[in-house]
């Protein structure tokens, strides 16, 4: 796992963007998956400033979203599908038919996530997915202790992410209990993965997904065993790092 550190969240976005540009150069259509929440909010600025020069394009490309709240209307500003919409597909210039976001509402939740996971492999799979991490190491909304080998379908939430949530809900308001999200089996067909991380509140996940144990109590933990993931933090994030002396030694010795 290729892990970079950097002074703060605007080199965050930086960083990760440069690699997002260089994983999809040259490719036709490529393919994005793409997660909503505070994560990779610095990360999509940038990928919208480069398209705004004219640096890059993904008016050819396809998305998919990681994961959508169960019951939620879509047209609510705070389901994901608008999220993906205001952050992603109009600063990107995607063409928003082409940017699908799993449906929380179908009558079918079940046939309606496997559609999704289908969709996504007949599209040819994902070129590069953006992950944040959960404070308790869910990837996606993959819970701790959620499978491996899981594909896209309806998950719980716990407790600690429906109030790590609960910011973008007016008070009084209900976080939804339960969510669509891909499986892990599903985010690790991905061909590459940037994962972006900021704050002291993610240090020990980052750490448990890094360092620790590959365990089902760390979803996260689950991309050691992927071949190509980028994992970029701010110092805070990266705290618990034993290891960070090396990465950065790493970064500065790239040959
Ligand atoms: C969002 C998602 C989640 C978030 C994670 C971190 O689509 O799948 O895994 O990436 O909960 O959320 P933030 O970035 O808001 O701290």
């Amino acid at each position: 796992m290729e892990v970079i550190i950097c002074p703060d969240e605007h080199q965050v976005g930086r960083v990760a963007a440069e690699r997002v540009v260089s994983w999809v150069q040259g490719l036709a259509t490529p393919v994005l998956g793409l997660a909503t929440g505070s994560s990779p909010l610095a990360l999509y600025g940038e990928l919208a400033r480069r398209v705004a020069a004219g640096e890059a394009d993904f008016s050819h490309g396809l998305g998919f979203a990681l994961d959508e709240y169960v019951g939620i209307d879509p047209e609510n500003p705070l389901s994901y599908r608008q999220t993906i919409r205001r952050t992603v597909v109009e600063p990107l210039r995607m063409e928003p038919s082409r940017v699908r976001v799993p449906d929380g509402a179908a009558p079918d939740l079940a046939a309606a996530a496997h559609e999704y996971d289908q969709a996504i492999r007949a599209a040819g799979g994902v070129d590069v997915q953006v992950l944040g991490i959960g404070s308790n190491g869910h990837i996606g909304f993959n819970e701790p202790t959620s499978s491996f080998g899981s594909r896209t379908r309806v998950k719980t939430l716990t407790q600690q992410t429906r109030a790590d949530n609960a910011r973008f809900f007016a008070a009084g308001e209900q976080v939804p209990t339960h969510c669509v999200t891909q499986g892990l089996g599903t985010i690790m067909e991905a061909r590459h993965v940037v994962m972006v991380v900021t704050g002291s509140h993610k240090a020990d996940a980052v750490a448990a997904m890094v360092e620790g144990p590959v365990a089902a109590v760390c979803p996260g933990s689950i991309l050691q065993f992927h071949p190509s993931v980028l994992v970029v933090t701010d110092e805070a994030a990266a705290a618990g790092l034993k290891h960070a002396d090396y990465f950065r030694y790493v970064a500065d010795n790239l040959i």
